[in-house]
């Protein structure tokens, strides 16, 4: 039986079943029960401080709202579009359950900043969620680049073979990047944990109601400022999503660089044999779905930031109906960020260094050829002549069919009389990391810096 709207007040007509069905928003929205009960006990309390509940009510609708919170979790309720959305659904069974009393809660507040209340609520919670996450892969990327330290391969620029590094270095590169989205979450943070709360549909409430207890409450450390701003404010969804863009965006730059590597023209790590999948076809084929999926999700997290905005966009002063549009992108930009993070560590981690592959790609094609261009600056030669001279070298390597190191000290002072017997030390992929001085440098030395630096800082509280 169709059951009245609680705002069916003005209405003579109740909906066309295709726009209850079009209008509702429960089927996703079902997901902030939590903070629903959550804000409507706060909610409660504070009727009870302006007078407008008694002591006894006040407990007798947490007790209700409470047992309701249970019903969701336990699935003995269910919703059926006609509840509208998720604030209407447990409105509903409060007043099922306990009578008119139910009817009381809403005084003063309105779905508007009911809706950003509860959103913000539940961008906090996953806010920390998504950043214990990050911090795990971070952990996972220390441990992979503190356990192969002494694994030197090929940098690349254009993806062509540039200069020796240690793989450790390269993984690192990775923590700083995560480092940067997990401030950048913690700012966003600072924005999200402002309490709507009390502003009602857009005018604020003539009740008395004491907001700044309202946000002790719930754990905000402020108060909107302006009722208006209070409930069309979705600034805090946007920042959010395009920080998890970001996020995305170094995920899938890591995994590209895992499915390049997997491939057997790099050959430098092997996938553990369940974090890979296989071909129905081709029998001998180890497929990096994983990191191809993470690869493809960054373009939904993508997709979802672009939603947000283009929803935003020139909406009138205060809320419209657009909003409720912002639900599911955020959603699914929780999922995608969260499961991703989750799935990248254990597979980085279980994933074999081929140390021998990466070496003989180390060895091979001129990657301290800078190298020799530097050390004959340290000779009084200016770079760009140096320069010159090392391409040449290269070049005549090429045509002999020779590496760097293969080249005898006559054939070196054939370019050069500059060139000594250390030129050899120079050019071996290990004397041309181990040079490496400055900070951040590519270097075992620097290396080790950087993970004392990151075991510390990975001790440190999350927030
Ligand atoms: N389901 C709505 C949303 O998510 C709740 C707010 C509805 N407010 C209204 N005035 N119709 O945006």
């Amino acid at each position: 039986m169709e059951k009245k709207k609680p705002w069916a007040g003005r209405f003579k007509k109740g909906l066309h079943p295709l726009v209850e069905r079009f209008t509702a928003s429960i089927e996703f929205d079902k997901r902030l029960f939590k903070e629903d009960i959550k804000g409507s006990i706060a909610q409660a309390r504070m009727l009870e401080r302006a007078g407008i509940l008694t002591k006894k009510e006040r407990v007798e609708l947490e007790r209700a709202l409470k047992e309701i919170e249970k019903e969701i979790e336990t699935g003995s309720l269910q919703f059926g579009t006609d509840t509208e959305d998720i604030h209407m659904a447990i409105e509903r069974r409060l007043i099922e359950k306990i009578g008119p009393l139910g009817g009381k809660l809403h005084t003063g507040r309105s779905r508007n900043d009911q809706v950003a209340l509860d959103l913000r609520l539940y961008v906090k919670r996953e806010t920390l969620e998504i950043l214990h996450l990050i911090r795990k892969l971070q952990r996972s990327l220390y441990g992979v680049a503190k356990d192969n330290i002494d694994v030197i391969m090929p940098g690349y620029t254009h993806l062509q073979r540039a200069q020796a590094v240690p793989l450790a270095h390269h993984l690192l590169a990775y923590y700083e990047m995560l480092k940067r989205d997990s401030q950048r979450l913690k700012d966003c943070l600072k924005r999200v944990d402002i309490m709507p709360l009390g502003s009602g549909a857009l005018a604020g409430t003539g009740f008395d109601v004491d907001r700044a207890h309202g946000a002790e409450l719930l754990g905000f450390s402020a108060v909107t400022e302006n009722s208006m701003d209070a409930v069309s404010d979705r600034d805090f969804v946007v920042e959010f999503i395009s920080h998890c863009a970001v996020v995305m965006m170094h995920l899938s730059r890591l995994c590209e660089e895992i499915v390049l590597w997997t491939s057997k023209e790099f050959g430098f790590v092997e996938l553990d044999d369940s974090f890979a999948t296989g071909s129905s076809l081709m029998p001998q084929k180890k497929n990096p779905d994983v990191a191809e999926l993470i690869r493809g999700k960054t373009g939904r997290v993508y997709g979802n930031l672009v939603a947000i905005l283009t929803v935003m966009k020139a909406l009138p002063l205060t809320y419209n109906r657009d909003m409720q549009e912002d639900k599911e992108p955020l959603f699914d930009t929780v999922d995608t960020v969260k499961g991703s993070l989750s799935v990248l560590a254990p597979m980085l981690e279980t994933m074999k260094i081929n140390r021998e592959t990466i070496w003989e790609a180390t060895c091979g094609g001129f990657l301290t050829a800078t190298d020799v261009a530097d050390y004959l600056v340290l000779k009084g030669v200016p770079f760009r002549e140096a320069h010159h001279i090392a391409g040449s070298i290269v070049a005549s390597c090429i045509e002999k069919g020779k590496e760097l190191t293969e080249l005898t000290l006559q054939e070196w002072r054939s370019f050069s009389p500059l060139f000594e017997e250390d030129i050899k030390e120079a050019v071996s992929v290990e004397g041309s990391v181990k040079r490496r001085k400055a900070r951040g440098a590519a270097s075992i030395k620097e290396v080790r810096r950087q993970l004392k630096r990151v075991e510390r800082e990975l001790k440190k509280d999350i927030i």
